[in-house]
């Protein structure tokens, strides 16, 4: 029988083909089901009959583009963007002065994450229990910053012996891969304490748990609901999540009941996190398996943001050298009248310049194009008449806000000391400046549901790179140049292939 070879299909190719097929018309058929109730223009469709299927699976790629197109035709108003799974209101944000202070009962950022994460099925329901996980941060990590920064710096001295290269030559590292490592072991030291912060167990747990959620999630995004039930007993991902989460109930159910026992004999110093978590656990949340659940998502939310922000700083220090000289000025200044434990208390705040570099950095690499992302919880109008159904999810430019030229001039160009240099001749030079929110500087969200971790992350980047400056040469593997940004629907995330070369000077 006659057959033409580029036509008979390898079993793989042919599951891979039925599987397109059935991703391709169940979106077609959600596509009938799903209509839109919100009133505002709809953006990324290039023809006005193109089906919304197409749009959604152009986002997914073409993100940055469709809500950059958005920006640009309603900067002050509002337009919607068809993701995978929803469609996202993105508003102005001249809106978030009115809306930044709005309860959680009425806007949530912990329900748009749990739609964003598919919850139900990725076990993070133990967000909507409780908010133990964000009061450890605002009650007990911010305010006691310098007790915890001089444990997670400790962490790091040892980390830096043993997770960066120490030979005199130029050498190439997965710098992706050690900051996430690193980064691990700073938050671990205070949330779990020695030793189980520098286990394998944990650090494997703690890296992969967050890729692994994120990986279920997405996947799931990718398909109508109606397809979830039988997609989640599919999915290798969410068994490994399961995998993980036993994992992380073996290491930590220990350290609680040994917390427990030091309070019954009286010897109840709080020395980490997790034992204040215990303390002020209410409800369902003292229960030892949802309080090892919310160990993960700290973890989901502070470790990769954290240790990208890192890579793309040093990416950002080979890709624009003449910075580094000035940096390496400023940190040796600080040392100089800041030694020791003095350093983290005095001198990380007087990081004026390195704080400015990061800002920037954060500017051109932010970890996702929009944020702060909300769930209408009830119908609410607002002042200028723009309804928000309930159900309605509500998201803001922060990419593009920074990349106007109405807030940032020039902003195509890379300026490390554009907000130092700003606030100099201001005469404010104000501490700190890259975690502070506004209207315009959306990196950590805005508002009372804001990132409580943003001022521990920025303690972790200036002592990691103040250190990595001032004990390193740094530049790309030969004939390389600055690694792109890879997009996922609104997430970015740097080229994962992508290596640095070390030399110790
Ligand atoms: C460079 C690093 C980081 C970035 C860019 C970042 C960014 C963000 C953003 C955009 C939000 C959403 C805020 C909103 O909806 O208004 C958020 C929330 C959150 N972040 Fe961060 N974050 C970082 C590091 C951290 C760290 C180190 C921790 C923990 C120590 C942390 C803990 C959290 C938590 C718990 C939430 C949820 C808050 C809530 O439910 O109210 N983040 N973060």
């Amino acid at each position: 029988m006659w057959s033409h070879p580029s036509l008979a299909l390898s079993p793989i190719q042919g599951a891979l083909a039925v599987f397109a097929l059935f991703l391709f018309f169940s979106r077609v058929l959600a596509s009938f089901l799903f209509t839109c109730t919100i009133k505002a223009p709809v953006v990324g469709h290039r023809k006005w009959f193109e089906p919304k299927s197409l749009v959604r699976f152009r986002f997914l790629t073409r993100g940055k583009d469709i809500i950059s197109a958005g920006y640009r035709k309603y900067k002050n108003e509002k337009f919607i963007v068809r993701r995978n799974d929803a469609d996202i209101l993105v508003l102005s944000n001249r809106y978030l002065d009115e809306i930044r202070l709005l309860p959680r009962t009425v806007l949530s950022n912990v329900h748009a994450q749990f739609k964003n994460l598919k919850g139900e099925y990725t076990y993070v329901s133990v967000v909507l229990n409780g908010d133990l996980h964000t009061r450890v941060l605002r009650n007990q990590l911010t305010p006691q910053l310098g007790y915890y920064v001089e444990r997670s710096s400790a962490e790091f001295d040892q980390a830096f012996w043993d997770d960066f290269p120490q030979a005199e030559d130029w050498t190439v590292v997965d710098i992706q891969a050690i900051a996430r490592t690193v980064v691990a072991r700073m938050t671990g030291a205070v949330f779990l304490g020695y030793p189980a912060c520098r286990t394998e167990e944990w650090l494997r747990t703690s890296v992969q748990y967050p890729l692994d959620t994120f990986q279920t999630a997405f996947t799931m995004r990718m398909f109508p609901t109606f397809t979830h039930p039988l997609l989640a007993l599919l999915l290798p991902s969410r068994y490994r999540v399961r995998k993980h989460m036993r994992k992380a109930r073996e290491i930590i159910e220990p350290l609680i009941a040994e917390h427990q026992a030091k309070d019954k004999d009286g010897a109840n110093e709080i020395d980490t996190l997790l034992a204040w978590m215990v303390d002020h656990a209410s409800g369902t949340e003292a229960d030892p398996a949802e309080m090892s659940s919310r160990q993960l998502i700290l973890t989901l939310a502070s470790i990769h943001t954290t240790a990208m922000a890192l890579s793309h700083a040093l990416f950002d220090l080979c890709a624009h050298p003449d910075h580094i000289n000035p940096l390496r000025e400023e940190i040796d200044e600080v040392a100089k009248a800041h030694n020791g434990v003095d350093f983290l208390h005095q001198g990380l705040p007087r990081l004026e310049k390195l704080d400015s570099f990061l800002a920037e950095s954060q500017r051109f690499h932010p970890p996702v194009l929009m944020a702060p992302q909300r769930l209408a919880m009830k119908p609410i109008t607002l002042r200028d008449g723009t309804h928000i159904p309930q159900g309605t999810r509500v998201a803001f430019a922060a990419y593009e806000v920074l990349m106007d030229p109405a807030v940032t001039s020039d902003p195509e160009r890379f300026d490390g000391f554009r907000a130092y240099r700003r606030r100099e001749q201001a005469g404010q030079l104000r501490r700190n400046f890259m975690v502070q929110s506004d209207k315009d500087h959306l990196a950590f969200g805005h508002g009372t549901q804001a990132c409580p971790g943003r001022f521990f992350a920025a303690a972790e980047l200036k002592i990691v790179l103040s250190r990595l400056l001032t004990e390193y040469d740094m530049r790309f593997v030969e004939g390389e140049s600055r690694p792109k940004t890879f997009f996922l629907d609104e997430n970015c995330f740097p080229d994962p292939a992508a290596k640095l070369v070390l030399r110790r000077r």
